[in-house]
């Protein structure tokens, strides 16, 4: 059988952005119009083969909402990985992620892999007019920090399968 790598990893941002519907897109392949807010975290596993391993990944789905925050380090001390998660349509998402690159870059584990993740990218392809975060701009953070930087949709399912394939391929694997 093959070697079987696990790997840590921590989803951060702003309440609503679609932290959890991420995941259950990555682990269910599934969406749900009106998933309840997350109360603490939420824990998740998925394994996918990446070339000849099998990878292992243990999600920890934070709670976005405020009254949650003193939560996150707990959840991010360990983790190999993190997606730092905001809504393309929220400006206010995109500052919040620009401070949990931060936090992470301060208190996270020295050679976290971090991965940028502008998500509803499929309001924005149905009308360009409810785009309020450029990607240029967020490239610009991901080149600046080192971070993997991709625009998902969690309910097409664009791209979600290339962040955990972008994480994964950046982990040494045993
Ligand atoms: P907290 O757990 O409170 O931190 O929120 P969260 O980041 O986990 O967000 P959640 O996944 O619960 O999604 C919030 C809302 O956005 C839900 O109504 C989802 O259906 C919706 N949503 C999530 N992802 C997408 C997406 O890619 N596109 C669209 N159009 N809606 C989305
Ligand atoms: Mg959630």
């Amino acid at each position: 059988s093959k070697p079987v790598t696990s790997i840590k990893l921590v989803l951060l941002g702003e309440a609503a952005v679609g932290k959890s519907s991420i995941v259950l897109r990555f682990v269910s392949d599934d969406f749900s119009e009106n998933k309840e807010p997350t109360i603490g975290a939420a824990f998740l596993t998925q394994r996918v083969n990446i070339n000849d391993h099998t990878v292992k990944f243990e999600i920890w789905d934070t709670a976005g909402q405020e009254r949650f925050a003193s939560l996150a380090p707990m959840y991010y001390r360990n983790a190999q990985a993190a997606l730092v998660v905001y809504d393309v349509t929220k400006p206010q998402s995109f500052i919040k992620a620009r401070h949990w690159v931060k936090e992470l870059h301060e208190q996270a584990s020295k050679n976290i892999i971090i991965a940028l993740v502008g998500n509803k990218v499929d309001i924005v392809d149905e009308n360009e007019e409810e785009r309020k975060v450029a990607r240029e701009e967020a490239e610009k953070l991901a080149e600046e920090e080192g971070l993997l930087f991709f625009e998902t949709s969690a309910k097409t399912g664009a791209n979600i399968n290339e962040v955990f394939m972008g994480i994964g391929e950046k982990i040494p694997l045993k």
